[in-house]
Parts: C-alpha cells; sequence; structure tokens
C-alpha cells in the first residue's frame, strides 16, 4: 500500500470515467481522490469508483497534501488553470490533451512545471501503446527504406448538441484541438523534427468551430505528412507510412490499435497483431507512475517541448482560419 502512486482526477465528464477505469486496473495505483464543480456529481463518481474522497471544487484536491499526481480531465481551454494550480502544490500533473489551446498556454504550463520541479505530461494514448513502439523500431530497422510521407486521419463521427464541449468555441471545441491533435502529434513522432511549411483547409460550422479539416506538412529533407480530422464525418481511421522500399498500415490508428501490417514490393511481408490490455489510458498511467518511480520530471515519450511544438503547429493551421478561442490572449490576433 505504502508504494502505490495516489492519484486524484480532476472532473467527472467522459473521458475521467474511463480513466478511472484505467486506474482500477493497475495494481500499483491508488484512486484517492475525486473533485467536481459540484459536490453531487464528485459524491455520484466516488461511489461508483470506490474513492475515498470526493471534492466539490478542484482547489480542495489540489490542496490535499496526500495526493501525488493528479489527472486533468476537463474542456481544453481551462487545462492551464487546473494544471497550474496542481502543480503549484506540488503535485505531478497529466493533463488531457491537447495540452492547452495554443504555444503561448503550453509554454507557461511547462514553464511552471520546470520551476516548480513536478512532473508533467500531455495524454496521448497512442506514444504509449506497445504496438506502436513496434512501428518506430521497423523504420529504425529500415523495412521500408526512408520515410517520405505519411498519411492519417482521425475522424470521430459524433452528433453533438449545441453547448457541447466537442464543437464549442468557447470551450476550445473543434477538430483540430479536439482530434487533429493526435494526427499531428503522430506525424511529430514520426518525423521526429518539426515541419518547415505547414497548409491547412477547414469548414467552421454553424457552431462556431471547425468541424473538419485538413494539414499538409512539409519537413526539411521533403517528406510530407497528409492529415485530415473531423467531428460529424465517417472515416476509416487508418494510417499509412510511406517509405523508398515499402509502407507500413495501422489499423485503427486512434481507437485502439490492434494490427500494424509491412508492405514490400505490394506483398504483406510482416503482420503482427496484439490486443489492447484495458482501455488504452492504463498505459498512459502506467508510464506516468514509472516516471515518478525514476523520479522523471517528463516522459521521453511524450517530451514536454514536443507538446509546445505540436501546439505551435497547430497555432500555424488555424492562423489563416481566422478561428480564435475564448482565452486566445496575445498570439494570432
Ligand atoms: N484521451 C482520449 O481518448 C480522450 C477522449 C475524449 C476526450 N479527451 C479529452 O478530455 C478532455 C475532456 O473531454 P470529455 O469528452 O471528457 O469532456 P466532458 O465529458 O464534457 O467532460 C468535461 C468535464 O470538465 C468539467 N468542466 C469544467 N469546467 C467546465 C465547463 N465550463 N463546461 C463543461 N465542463 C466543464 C466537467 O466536470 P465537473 O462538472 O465534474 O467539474 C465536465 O464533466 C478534453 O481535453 C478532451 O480533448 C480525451
Amino acid at each position: 500500500m505504502e508504494n502505490k502512486i495516489k492519484w486524484g482526477i480532476i472532473s467527472t465528464g467522459h473521458i475521467s470515467n474511463k480513466f478511472a477505469n484505467a486506474l482500477k486496473m493497475l495494481p500499483n495505483a491508488e484512486l484517492l481522490a475525486v473533485a467536481s464543480r459540484t459536490k453531487g456529481k464528485a459524491s455520484e463518481f466516488a461511489k461508483k469508483y470506490d474513492i475515498p474522497r470526493a471534492y466539490a471544487s478542484y482547489a480542495e484536491l489540489a490542496n490535499d497534501p496526500d495526493i501525488d499526481v493528479v489527472y486533468i480531465g476537463t474542456p481544453h481551454t481551462f487545462h492551464l488553470e487546473n494544471s497550474a494550480m496542481c502543480m503549484r502544490k506540488g503535485k505531478a500533473v497529466l493533463c488531457e490533451k491537447a495540452l492547452t489551446i495554443n504555444a503561448e498556454e503550453a509554454k507557461e504550463m511547462v514553464r511552471i512545471a520546470r520551476e516548480e520541479n513536478v512532473f508533467l505530461m500531455e495524454a496521448m494514448i497512442p506514444r504509449h501503446i506497445p504496438l506502436l513502439k513496434k512501428v518506430l523500431k521497423w523504420i529504425k530497422e529500415g523495412r521500408i527504406g526512408e520515410v517520405r510521407m505519411l498519411k492519417a486521419s482521425r475522424c470521430a463521427h459524433g452528433i453533438f448538441p449545441k453547448g457541447a464541449r466537442q464543437l464549442n468555441p468557447e470551450l476550445g471545441g473543434g477538430s483540430l484541438l479536439d482530434v487533429g491533435v493526435y494526427v499531428i502529434s503522430f506525424a511529430s513522432m514520426i518525423f521526429n523534427k518539426p515541419p518547415v511549411e505547414v497548409a491547412g483547409l477547414s469548414h467552421i460550422g454553424d457552431l462556431g468551430s471547425d468541424e473538419q479539416g485538413v494539414a499538409i506538412l512539409k519537413y526539411d529533407q521533403g517528406e510530407i505528412a497528409d492529415l485530415s480530422f473531423a467531428l460529424r464525418t465517417n472515416a476509416v481511421d487508418e494510417a499509412y507510412i510511406l517509405g523508398t522500399e515499402g509502407y507500413i498500415k495501422i489499423d485503427d490508428l486512434f481507437a485502439v490499435p490492434t494490427k500494424i501490417t509491412l508492405v514490400i514490393n505490394q506483398k504483406e511481408v510482416d503482420i503482427i497483431e496484439e490486443p489492447i490490455i484495458g482501455n488504452a489510458l492504463n498505459y498512459e498511467a502506467e508510464e506516468v507512475m514509472r516516471c515518478l518511480k525514476e523520479g522523471l520530471k517528463e516522459s521521453p515519450f511524450m517530451p514536454l517541448d514536443e507538446s509546445i511544438q505540436i501546439m505551435e503547429i497547430m497555432d500555424q493551421i488555424r492562423k489563416p482560419w481566422g478561428l480564435k478561442y475564448s482565452n486566445d490572449k496575445k498570439q494570432n490576433n
């Protein structure tokens, strides 16, 4: 019991429920507290997951001296405020994607983590899926030659009522921040460097947010990433990494990738199928606990400077769209 990492969860929405389930399957994690803006929701969530402490404000959880690490599952516009409050109290933080709404906020969040000397990580599940680490191994081994292009899409096809977080620009909604971040982060993981050119198109829907968009990123050796993202559009959730000698296909990349295929000269030469254990959020929770046990202040699989770089790319993509979020301040004006 003494060696368990003690977690607190801020907010009781969709993803916080999934994260609570993920923690419950990890023997070295103790889910000690949950906080909501309302006491009723905190108590209900605590009862559902057998959590000993339920707080009626996020600040009370941040002030709980027994908590080691806080998971932030609030809308994008609150990530900086909520994470900063916890880090200022000496807590480690795992903050949902997108880390913030713009690069300026991301830099501020990372600055605070470093000032307080606490662990911080953006919750980006694909970085921690074992099967995707095998993709990186294939690339490193030169199995597809030189990587020249990448194609990935992350399209949800939800029906969101007016005001729902996903399409509400006041809460940092829209396809770029909500799902575009996955494909941009994926391109960043594969090419492992910032792009030199960025272009994008979007459709701004009736609710004032980007319902769907595409982005093309070009890198210094001419490599290109072709990315699409949407919130109301059906799509095949797969990705291709294209090289001079062959390509890698990843099925269900952003849902739960369970199959990767290596294709050389149009022939499938290697296939790995591997089931996901749990609901996949357990992989990122395990990585946080590994880092805490080893005294790391950031994860090598989702470095903080890379999270900032990803926010910078998203700022660049949306600048020509005239798309602004409620707490955009100096930049993108
Ligand atoms: N990793 C993934 O697979 C994944 C999937 C979905 C979402 N996400 C990310 O998780 C975060 C939350 O998404 P979600 O789908 O869980 O959202 P959600 O269901 O709307 O839940 C968000 C929660 O944030 C709290 N909150 C604080 N201020 C709020 C405000 N002004 N309006 C609405 N809610 C507010 C609420 O909890 P209380 O009322 O209890 O305070 C609410 O339940 C986002 O960053 C999103 O991108 C990640």
